[in-house]
Protein backbone atom coordinates (compact mmCIF):
# COMPACT_ATOMS: atom_id res chain seq x y z
CA UNK A 1 0.00 0.00 0.00
CA UNK A 2 1.61 3.34 -0.51
CA UNK A 3 1.17 6.13 2.04
CA UNK A 4 1.84 9.81 1.02
CA UNK A 5 4.90 10.79 3.35
CA UNK A 6 3.51 12.24 6.23
CA UNK A 7 4.81 15.62 6.31
CA UNK A 8 3.02 16.50 3.32
CA UNK A 9 -0.44 14.99 4.34
CA UNK A 10 -1.17 18.24 6.10
CA UNK A 11 -0.12 20.54 3.06
CA UNK A 12 -2.13 18.26 0.81
CA UNK A 13 -5.45 17.65 2.36
CA UNK A 14 -5.51 21.23 3.65
CA UNK A 15 -4.65 22.83 0.36
CA UNK A 16 -7.32 20.51 -0.99
CA UNK A 17 -10.15 21.02 0.69
CA UNK A 18 -9.51 25.43 1.47
CA UNK A 19 -9.47 25.24 -2.52
CA UNK A 20 -13.20 23.17 -1.13
CA UNK A 21 -14.32 25.81 1.19
CA UNK A 22 -13.73 28.91 -1.15
CA UNK A 23 -15.62 27.42 -3.87
CA UNK A 24 -18.50 25.91 -2.25
CA UNK A 25 -18.90 27.77 0.86
CA UNK A 26 -22.08 25.94 3.15
CA UNK A 27 -23.30 24.58 -0.41
CA UNK A 28 -24.50 21.20 -0.28
CA UNK A 29 -22.35 20.03 -2.96
CA UNK A 30 -18.90 21.20 -0.60
CA UNK A 31 -16.72 17.95 -1.49
CA UNK A 32 -20.04 16.16 -3.51
CA UNK A 33 -20.61 17.36 -6.64
CA UNK A 34 -22.76 14.67 -7.23
CA UNK A 35 -26.25 15.16 -5.94
CA UNK A 36 -27.86 11.66 -5.51
CA UNK A 37 -25.13 10.67 -4.16
CA UNK A 38 -24.84 13.31 -1.20
CA UNK A 39 -28.47 13.28 -1.07
CA UNK A 40 -28.36 8.84 -0.01
CA UNK A 41 -25.79 9.69 2.13
CA UNK A 42 -27.92 11.88 3.98
CA UNK A 43 -30.95 10.40 3.89
CA UNK A 44 -28.99 6.83 5.58
CA UNK A 45 -27.48 8.79 8.25
CA UNK A 46 -31.67 9.69 9.03
CA UNK A 47 -32.53 7.10 8.27
CA UNK A 48 -30.47 5.04 10.26
CA UNK A 49 -30.63 8.02 12.78
CA UNK A 50 -34.32 7.36 13.40
CA UNK A 51 -34.75 3.39 14.12
CA UNK A 52 -31.63 3.67 15.90
CA UNK A 53 -33.79 6.21 18.26
CA UNK A 54 -36.60 4.76 17.84
CA UNK A 55 -34.91 1.24 18.84
CA UNK A 56 -33.10 2.23 21.71
CA UNK A 57 -34.04 5.34 22.68
CA UNK A 58 -30.82 6.44 24.34
CA UNK A 59 -29.03 8.14 21.22
CA UNK A 60 -28.61 11.27 23.13
CA UNK A 61 -25.29 12.50 21.54
CA UNK A 62 -23.56 12.39 18.32
CA UNK A 63 -20.31 13.61 16.43
CA UNK A 64 -19.89 14.24 13.06
CA UNK A 65 -15.98 13.43 12.40
CA UNK A 66 -14.39 15.58 9.58
CA UNK A 67 -17.95 16.98 9.20
CA UNK A 68 -17.03 19.43 6.25
CA UNK A 69 -18.97 22.65 5.98
CA UNK A 70 -21.40 21.36 8.58
CA UNK A 71 -24.71 20.57 6.16
CA UNK A 72 -25.21 16.96 7.58
CA UNK A 73 -25.20 18.77 11.10
CA UNK A 74 -27.62 21.47 10.12
CA UNK A 75 -29.80 18.45 8.20
CA UNK A 76 -29.54 16.15 11.67
CA UNK A 77 -30.42 19.35 13.90
CA UNK A 78 -33.69 20.00 11.78
CA UNK A 79 -34.73 16.59 12.50
CA UNK A 80 -33.65 15.77 15.26
CA UNK A 81 -33.82 18.58 17.95
CA UNK A 82 -33.47 17.01 21.32
CA UNK A 83 -30.22 15.67 20.06
CA UNK A 84 -26.86 16.92 21.24
CA UNK A 85 -24.60 16.83 17.89
CA UNK A 86 -20.94 18.04 18.08
CA UNK A 87 -18.91 18.57 14.69
CA UNK A 88 -15.30 17.70 14.39
CA UNK A 89 -13.08 19.26 11.25
CA UNK A 90 -9.35 19.16 10.54
CA UNK A 91 -9.70 22.23 7.83
CA UNK A 92 -9.74 25.52 9.67
CA UNK A 93 -11.67 27.26 6.70
CA UNK A 94 -14.05 24.57 6.84
CA UNK A 95 -14.19 24.92 10.48
CA UNK A 96 -15.11 28.84 9.69
CA UNK A 97 -18.09 27.91 7.81
CA UNK A 98 -19.52 25.47 10.14
CA UNK A 99 -19.71 27.26 12.57
CA UNK A 100 -21.73 30.41 10.43
CA UNK A 101 -24.62 28.20 9.85
CA UNK A 102 -24.60 28.11 13.68
CA UNK A 103 -26.87 25.04 14.26
CA UNK A 104 -28.05 25.08 17.48
CA UNK A 105 -26.08 23.51 20.26
CA UNK A 106 -23.69 22.43 18.30
CA UNK A 107 -20.40 23.28 18.89
CA UNK A 108 -17.44 22.89 16.02
CA UNK A 109 -14.07 22.00 16.93
CA UNK A 110 -11.09 22.21 15.47
CA UNK A 111 -9.37 18.60 15.03
CA UNK A 112 -7.54 15.38 13.89
CA UNK A 113 -9.71 12.36 13.63
CA UNK A 114 -6.38 10.64 14.26
CA UNK A 115 -6.13 11.75 17.76
CA UNK A 116 -9.87 13.07 18.73
CA UNK A 117 -10.25 15.86 21.68
CA UNK A 118 -12.62 13.97 23.54
CA UNK A 119 -12.50 11.68 26.37
CA UNK A 120 -13.42 7.87 25.99
CA UNK A 121 -16.88 6.25 26.03
CA UNK A 122 -18.15 9.75 25.06
CA UNK A 123 -20.49 9.34 21.98
CA UNK A 124 -23.83 7.61 21.59
CA UNK A 125 -23.03 7.72 17.84
CA UNK A 126 -20.28 8.66 15.68
CA UNK A 127 -20.84 9.68 11.71
CA UNK A 128 -17.77 9.57 9.75
CA UNK A 129 -18.70 10.37 5.60
CA UNK A 130 -16.06 10.45 3.37
CA UNK A 131 -13.46 11.48 6.22
CA UNK A 132 -10.57 8.67 7.13
CA UNK A 133 -10.22 8.30 3.60
CA UNK A 134 -8.19 11.13 3.36
CA UNK A 135 -5.25 10.03 5.96
CA UNK A 136 -2.84 8.91 3.34
CA UNK A 137 -1.53 5.72 5.34
CA UNK A 138 -2.99 3.39 5.53
CA UNK A 139 -1.60 2.59 9.86
CA UNK A 140 -3.07 5.81 10.56
CA UNK A 141 -6.36 5.36 9.06
CA UNK A 142 -5.97 2.12 11.29
CA UNK A 143 -5.50 4.21 14.24
CA UNK A 144 -8.38 6.73 13.22
CA UNK A 145 -11.05 3.80 13.14
CA UNK A 146 -9.86 2.97 16.96
CA UNK A 147 -10.03 6.60 17.74
CA UNK A 148 -13.60 5.96 16.94
CA UNK A 149 -13.96 2.89 19.02
CA UNK A 150 -11.88 4.90 21.99
CA UNK A 151 -14.56 7.64 21.84
CA UNK A 152 -17.98 5.60 21.23
CA UNK A 153 -19.64 4.61 24.59
CA UNK A 154 -20.07 0.57 24.29
CA UNK A 155 -23.17 -0.41 23.01
CA UNK A 156 -22.56 2.82 20.59
CA UNK A 157 -23.01 3.00 16.64
CA UNK A 158 -20.43 4.32 14.19
CA UNK A 159 -22.11 5.13 10.83
CA UNK A 160 -19.23 4.68 8.65
CA UNK A 161 -19.71 5.88 4.98
CA UNK A 162 -16.02 5.34 3.36
CA UNK A 163 -15.02 4.42 0.25
CA UNK A 164 -13.52 0.60 -0.92
CA UNK A 165 -11.24 -0.33 -3.21
CA UNK A 166 -14.06 -3.39 -4.54
CA UNK A 167 -16.70 -1.37 -5.05
CA UNK A 168 -13.87 0.43 -7.76
CA UNK A 169 -12.77 -2.92 -8.99
CA UNK A 170 -16.17 -4.18 -9.76
CA UNK A 171 -16.99 -0.77 -11.48
CA UNK A 172 -13.62 -0.70 -13.98
CA UNK A 173 -14.95 -4.40 -14.84
CA UNK A 174 -18.22 -2.90 -15.86
CA UNK A 175 -16.39 -0.21 -17.69
CA UNK A 176 -13.47 -2.44 -19.49
CA UNK A 177 -16.47 -4.72 -20.90
CA UNK A 178 -18.10 -0.96 -22.18
CA UNK A 179 -14.79 -0.28 -23.54
CA UNK A 180 -14.27 2.66 -21.18
CA UNK A 181 -10.94 3.15 -19.48
CA UNK A 182 -10.50 2.81 -15.20
CA UNK A 183 -11.49 5.34 -12.68
CA UNK A 184 -9.23 6.11 -10.53
CA UNK A 185 -8.86 7.35 -6.85
CA UNK A 186 -9.01 10.81 -6.36
CA UNK A 187 -4.89 11.93 -5.31
CA UNK A 188 -5.97 12.88 -1.84
CA UNK A 189 -7.91 9.39 -0.93
CA UNK A 190 -6.23 6.27 -0.27
CA UNK A 191 -9.37 4.13 0.09
CA UNK A 192 -9.62 0.83 2.25
CA UNK A 193 -9.42 -2.66 1.18
CA UNK A 194 -12.15 -4.68 2.21
CA UNK A 195 -10.38 -6.86 4.26
CA UNK A 196 -8.63 -4.40 5.85
CA UNK A 197 -11.64 -2.91 7.00
CA UNK A 198 -13.33 -6.00 8.33
CA UNK A 199 -10.05 -7.03 10.16
CA UNK A 200 -9.05 -3.83 11.72
CA UNK A 201 -12.89 -3.00 12.87
CA UNK A 202 -12.95 -6.59 14.09
CA UNK A 203 -10.85 -5.20 17.13
CA UNK A 204 -13.52 -3.48 18.64
CA UNK A 205 -17.24 -3.53 16.36
CA UNK A 206 -19.86 -5.63 15.17
CA UNK A 207 -21.30 -5.10 12.04
CA UNK A 208 -25.16 -4.71 12.27
CA UNK A 209 -26.96 -5.89 9.67
CA UNK A 210 -29.44 -3.90 8.34
CA UNK A 211 -29.89 -6.53 5.15
CA UNK A 212 -31.84 -8.75 7.49
CA UNK A 213 -34.06 -5.96 8.90
CA UNK A 214 -36.57 -6.70 6.17
CA UNK A 215 -36.96 -2.40 5.42
CA UNK A 216 -35.71 -1.60 2.33
CA UNK A 217 -35.86 2.32 3.36
CA UNK A 218 -32.71 1.23 5.75
CA UNK A 219 -29.55 1.75 4.31
CA UNK A 220 -26.96 -1.86 3.03
CA UNK A 221 -23.55 -1.37 2.45
CA UNK A 222 -23.72 -1.38 -1.54
CA UNK A 223 -26.32 1.19 -1.16
CA UNK A 224 -24.93 3.41 -4.35
CA UNK A 225 -24.16 0.38 -6.56
CA UNK A 226 -26.94 0.62 -8.85
CA UNK A 227 -26.37 4.44 -9.09
CA UNK A 228 -22.70 4.27 -9.74
CA UNK A 229 -23.22 1.17 -12.66
CA UNK A 230 -25.63 3.76 -13.89
CA UNK A 231 -23.45 6.94 -14.00
CA UNK A 232 -20.34 5.84 -14.03
CA UNK A 233 -20.47 3.30 -16.29
CA UNK A 234 -23.68 2.85 -18.44
CA UNK A 235 -24.15 7.01 -18.86
CA UNK A 236 -20.40 7.24 -20.17
CA UNK A 237 -20.56 4.58 -22.42
CA UNK A 238 -23.62 5.75 -24.05
CA UNK A 239 -22.46 9.36 -24.21
CA UNK A 240 -18.75 8.42 -24.60
CA UNK A 241 -18.06 11.60 -22.59
CA UNK A 242 -16.65 11.98 -19.59
CA UNK A 243 -18.91 12.14 -16.16
CA UNK A 244 -21.96 14.28 -16.08
CA UNK A 245 -22.83 14.96 -12.91
CA UNK A 246 -26.80 15.36 -12.15
CA UNK A 247 -28.09 14.34 -15.65
CA UNK A 248 -31.22 13.89 -16.62
CA UNK A 249 -30.66 9.78 -17.91
CA UNK A 250 -28.84 9.35 -14.55
CA UNK A 251 -31.76 11.22 -12.30
CA UNK A 252 -34.18 8.61 -14.19
CA UNK A 253 -32.67 5.95 -13.19
CA UNK A 254 -31.93 6.57 -9.77
CA UNK A 255 -35.34 4.85 -8.74
CA UNK A 256 -33.14 1.27 -8.92
CA UNK A 257 -32.78 -0.53 -5.79
CA UNK A 258 -29.09 -1.67 -5.01
CA UNK A 259 -27.75 -4.31 -6.97
CA UNK A 260 -24.53 -5.64 -6.96
CA UNK A 261 -20.99 -4.13 -5.85
CA UNK A 262 -19.92 -1.47 -8.36
CA UNK A 263 -19.66 1.43 -5.61
CA UNK A 264 -16.51 2.65 -3.81
CA UNK A 265 -18.47 4.45 -1.17
CA UNK A 266 -20.27 2.23 0.58
CA UNK A 267 -22.34 2.82 3.96
CA UNK A 268 -21.32 0.15 6.85
CA UNK A 269 -23.16 0.58 10.47
CA UNK A 270 -20.96 -0.78 13.08
CA UNK A 271 -21.83 -1.21 17.19
CA UNK A 272 -18.74 -1.12 20.06
CA UNK A 273 -18.99 -4.14 21.74
C1 LIG B 1 -14.63 14.36 1.48
S1 LIG B 1 -14.68 15.59 2.73
C2 LIG B 1 -16.27 15.25 3.48
C3 LIG B 1 -16.74 16.37 4.34
C4 LIG B 1 -18.15 16.17 4.89
N1 LIG B 1 -18.24 14.97 5.68
C5 LIG B 1 -19.09 16.12 3.72
O1 LIG B 1 -19.69 15.06 3.50
O2 LIG B 1 -19.18 17.13 3.02
C6 LIG B 1 -13.54 15.02 3.95
C7 LIG B 1 -13.42 15.91 5.15
O3 LIG B 1 -12.52 15.32 6.08
C8 LIG B 1 -11.70 16.35 6.59
N2 LIG B 1 -10.44 15.75 7.07
C9 LIG B 1 -9.36 15.45 6.34
N3 LIG B 1 -8.39 14.98 7.15
C10 LIG B 1 -8.91 14.94 8.40
C11 LIG B 1 -8.41 14.56 9.65
N4 LIG B 1 -7.16 14.12 9.79
N5 LIG B 1 -9.20 14.68 10.73
C12 LIG B 1 -10.47 15.13 10.59
N6 LIG B 1 -11.01 15.53 9.43
C13 LIG B 1 -10.23 15.43 8.34
C14 LIG B 1 -11.51 17.30 5.43
O4 LIG B 1 -11.08 18.58 5.86
C15 LIG B 1 -12.90 17.29 4.81
O5 LIG B 1 -13.74 18.24 5.38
Amino acid sequence: MSSAPKSSYRDLILEHYRKEAEKHGQDASSTMRDEITRGREVTAVLRVVDWLSAREKKLANLVDIGCGNGYLLEVLRERHPQLELTGLEYTPELVEIARERNVERCPVVEGDVRDLPFDDDSFDAVVTERCIINIMDQEDQARSLREVGRILRSGGYYLCIEAFTDGLQQLNQARAELGLLPNEQPYHNIWFDKEWFLQTIAEQFDIVDLDSEDDRSLPVPNFLSSHYFVSRAVYPAVTQAEIVYNSHFVKFLSFLPPIGNYAPIQFWLLQKR
